[in-house]
Parts: structure tokens; C-alpha cells; sequence
């Protein structure tokens, strides 16, 4: 039974989570000193603060050979062992601002490449941290989006070893687990890697999609923990809206009295989720 009428519920888990907080941190303290750096692809995925640091000194590249003899401050998604590679040999100095916890499954994979696993990582084909730890797992590795990815698996190793990108959804996760441990293998290895602070931001907004009319979903559109989030909300039936920032949001989309939700990525800065809710507040 919904609660309450014509209020506003916001998630208690808000603000950038802590390796973007120390991306974005390590960006603005280097451009106050150096005034110009790089960054391959954007730092984090929210264009309202890419915008900030551009405007600080930060350009966005897609070509590595652009940052030759500068800075490339290296992002919270963290890099291929190739690019950094490339990087030494066209002299760019490097800042690495890669999360930890990105770092810790890179780790991870190295030693179960060693220890000749098959390593399946799942996760979104074209995320920049899943295609860096495709490469750090080696030609032999996979990655499994669905289930039906599995498919492509040979059968001939009978060690398999699973990762997770850092900001999958945990129901996905668990969902191509139990299909993996179907393959008949001799011995099997998984290791939850999704980012602690993820799985609170989706267990927060499963409860309180239930709870709620609609729920706003604030953050990058290209944000892959952000799109989970508002997956998560439609999959327990609340109408959902995924917002860039508080200009996107309709008053027709809210019929009075309505009990709403907010939710956010872990690449949303605070602010924007703050002026979400006094424009919901003038709405309510
Ligand atoms: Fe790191 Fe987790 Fe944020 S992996 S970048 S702390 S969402």
C-alpha cells in the first residue's frame, strides 16, 4: 500500500561515491598547479561535471597520441595494459585516478590468468572497464552480458573463473551465475566485484521504487550504474524518469498528491540531486 501523499522520498545514499569523488578530486587539485591535462574518454559519466573540469583545463580525447609529451589523468574506469603502454612510448605522464576497487579485479584477473582459468567477466561489452580488464584477462577470457553470451564457451578448460564489472546490477550478476554453474565445469571460481557502494544504491531503490508512484532517476545517461538504478526502479513496476538534471523534469509528468522518489548514480554530484528536489518541492 502506498504511504503518505504529495511527498518526497530521497535515497540516503547520494553524492559521488568515493572513487569518483577521488577522480575528480585528483583532477581539480592537478589543474589548479598545471592548468591542462587529458583524459581518454570522459573522467567519470556525468556530463555536468565534465563540463566544470573542461572548463578548468581538462580535454577529453578519443586518440592517445594527442596527449604526446602532457599529462593524461587516467579515470576512475581505469586503462588497458596496451594504452598505458602506448603511453610511456609517446612520454605522457601519467595521473591515475583509477578506483581501487577497479584496480582490486584487475588484480584479481591477473592471477587467475596465471592460474590458466577461463575467465568470464560479466558485464557491458563496451564499458571502459570491462574492455581494459577483457585485456588485462588475455585473449582466452569472455565477456557475458546475457545469458545467451554463454554460449560461445569452449568447453575444452574445465576451470572458470567469473568477475563482475564493478557496477553491474546484482540481479544480473547472480541471474548468468547460476546459468555458469550449469556448465558442467570441474571447478568454478566467482568473485563478486561489484562495488559495495552500488549494491546499496540498488537495494536503496528497489525499496523504495516499491514504496513510491514514480521515481526520478538522476545522473549521466551514459552512466552504466546510473541506467541500472533505473532499471532496477521499472522492474518493480514505478513509473520511472532517468534525468540528467533537474532542467529535464517535466510538472506534467506529476499528478498531484503523488508520493516521488529520488534516486541517484555514483557519479551524480549532490547539488544536482539537491535541485531536483526543491524543483519537486515547488511541484508537490
Ligand atoms: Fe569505484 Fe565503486 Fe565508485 S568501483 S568508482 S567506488 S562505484
Amino acid at each position: 500500500m502506498k504511504e503518505n501523499r504529495g511527498k518526497i522520498v530521497k535515497a540516503s545514499h547520494t553524492g559521488f561515491c568515493f572513487g569518483v569523488r577521488r577522480a575528480v578530486g585528483s583532477a581539480e587539485k592537478f589543474l589548479k598547479k598545471h592548468k591542462r591535462a587529458y583524459s581518454l574518454g570522459p573522467i567519470i559519466h556525468n556530463p555536468s561535471v565534465v563540463n566544470d573540469l573542461s572548463s578548468r583545463g581538462l580535454e577529453v580525447i578519443s586518440d592517445i597520441k594527442r596527449a604526446k609529451g602532457s599529462c593524461l589523468i587516467i579515470r576512475s574506469h581505469g586503462i588497458s595494459p596496451r594504452l598505458k603502454e602506448n603511453a610511456h612510448e609517446l612520454s605522457i605522464d601519467m595521473l591515475d585516478a583509477t578506483c581501487p576497487f577497479v584496480k582490486r579485479s584487475h588484480t584479481i584477473v591477473t592471477r587467475l590468468k596465471k592460474e590458466n582459468y577461463k575467465i568470464i567477466i560479466i558485464g557491458e561489452k563496451n564499458h571502459p572497464e570491462v574492455k581494459a580488464l577483457l585485456e588485462v584477462a588475455g585473449s582466452g577470457a569472455l565477456v557475458a552480458t546475457r545469458e545467451t553470451d554463454l554460449k560461445r564457451l569452449s568447453f575444452k578448460n574445465n576451470k572458470i573463473a567469473v568477475v563482475a564489472q564493478t557496477t553491474l546490477s546484482r540481479d544480473r550478476f547472480f541471474r548468468i551465475v547460476e546459468s555458469i554453474l550449469q556448465l558442467n565445469c570441474l571447478e568454478y571460481r566467482i568473485f563478486d566485484t561489484i562495488c559495495n557502494d552500488v549494491v546499496q544504491r540498488q537495494t536503496e531503490a528497489k525499496r523504495l521504487a516499491k514504496r513510491v508512484d514514480l521515481v526520478f532517476v538522476v545522473g549521466g545517461k551514459i552512466s552504466a550504474n546510473t541506467r541500472h538504478l533505473a532499471q532496477i526502479c521499472r522492474e518493480q513496476g514505478a513509473k520511472t524518469y532517468h534525468i540528467e538534471t533537474a532542467k529535464e523534469l517535466r510538472p506534467s509528468w506529476i499528478k498531484p498528491q503523488s508520493l516521488v522518489g529520488v534516486v541517484s548514480g555514483a557519479s551524480t554530484p549532490a547539488d544536482i540531486v539537491e535541485k531536483v528536489v526543491t524543483k519537486l518541492k515547488k511541484i508537490i
